[in-house]
């Protein structure tokens, strides 16, 4: 629900600002008339129980992905009527929860399908051309020897694509200026992008039995969680290559090891990994620890999204979302 909310004395709290995000962040309100007055505080600290206080005091909140806002912290929001998640994702917000109360939610739609999807390739290279392993090699005085790195190409290979809203075209764009076949799966496909892109649409099955990279940009909900699971992972072809760049949540760690342990798969490259956010939080998961130790799979910290541009990106957006919401307009605002 969308109500106007007079400037004089409003505060927007931002969780989860490190300080270079901070500054672009006063950069975009600076740059908005509308926003004049409005009170800001930027904090490093995600909004957890211990900000709860705080944030409830805040007519706007903004947290990115590590800031779980279940029912039980929406209902504390006690002046709160919007939240704005400097995310695409917007699975750690209870939207149900939310809906229950005056307080709406916005998110960053689009910054960073060509930032992901590029992100994407970097790990798909990285393991295809060992990168990782011949960097690491090196770097650690093993000697200048390219013996056990061979690759292979991506052109004439078939990449299979998981979810084919923004990134996942982007990564298919990219993936027919390498020459591979492109197919794809999502439950709702979209015909005209199929065709402008050259791709087909396949069953989860197919792609995961044709693919010799399978790549996944489909959300996280109750319905995507362990969207690679220990069934599934039986129907990879065999040595092939997988990536996630969404949520760590759409696969099953135990499955991917007994994929990679069975030589089904023969690498991963996760930018996203189920139990980050306990890992985030200094815990210890120990579906990763094995993850991280196995020889042929490569994490990143979730950082697909973290470019110069994506962040500028998400700042301008983010503020021109609080500045719509404090005219009285719905902007972004996902339900
Ligand atoms: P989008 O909403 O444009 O596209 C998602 C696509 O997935 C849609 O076409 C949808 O129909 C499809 N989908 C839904 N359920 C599916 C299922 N069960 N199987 C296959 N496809 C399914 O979202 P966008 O912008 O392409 O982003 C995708 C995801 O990437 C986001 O939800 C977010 O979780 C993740 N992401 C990760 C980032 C990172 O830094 N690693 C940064 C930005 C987004």
């Amino acid at each position: 629900m969308i109500q106007y909310m007079p400037m004089e004395s409003k505060k927007a709290l931002f969780f989860e600002v490190a300080a270079q995000e901070a500054e672009t962040l006063r950069e975009a309100i600076a740059a908005d008339a509308n926003l004049k007055g409005l009170q800001c505080e930027f904090l490093e600290q995600k909004l957890d129980a211990s900000g709860l206080t705080l944030a409830s005091q805040a007519d706007i909140v903004s947290v990115f992905i590590n800031s779980v806002l279940d029912k039980g912290s929406i209902d504390k929001l006690a002046k709160t009527r919007l939240i704005a998640t400097r995310s695409t994702g917007f699975d750690h917000i209870d939207l149900e929860a939310a809906k229950s109360k005056p307080v709406s939610v916005a998110n960053v739609p689009a910054y960073g399908s060509h930032t992901v999807a590029e992100f994407a390739f970097a790990l798909i290279l990285g393991l295809s051309r060992k990168v990782f392993e011949a960097s690491y090699k090196v770097k650690s005085g093993q000697g200048f020897s390219a013996a056990g790195m061979m690759g292979f190409d991506l052109y004439g290979k078939t990449i299979g694509i998981v979810g084919t809203g923004r990134i996942g075209q982007n990564v298919a764009v990219i993936a027919k200026g390498f020459g591979m076949k492109v197919i794809a799966y999502d439950p709702y496909p979209n015909n005209e992008a199929a065709k402008n892109i050259g791709f087909d649409y396949v069953s989860l099955d197919d792609l995961l039995s044709r693919s010799d990279i399978v790549t996944l940009h489909a959300p996280y909900n109750p319905g995507t969680k362990h969207l690679i699971n220990m069934e599934n992972i039986n129907r990879f072809k065999r040595g092939s290559l997988l990536v996630n760049t969404a949520r760590g949540e759409l696969c099953d760690n135990e499955a991917l090891l007994t994929g990679l342990d069975k030589g089904i798969l023969g690498g991963v490259g996760l930018d996203v990994v189920e139990g980050e956010r306990k890992l985030k939080d200094g815990e210890k998961v120990s579906t990763f620890e094995k993850l991280r130790a196995h020889p042929h799979a490569f994490v990143t910290p979730h950082m697909a999204y973290f470019t110069a541009e994506a962040q500028k990106e998400i700042a301008r957006v983010t503020v021109e979302n609080i500045s719509a919401f404090l005219r009285g307009e719905a902007k972004n605002v996902v339900s």
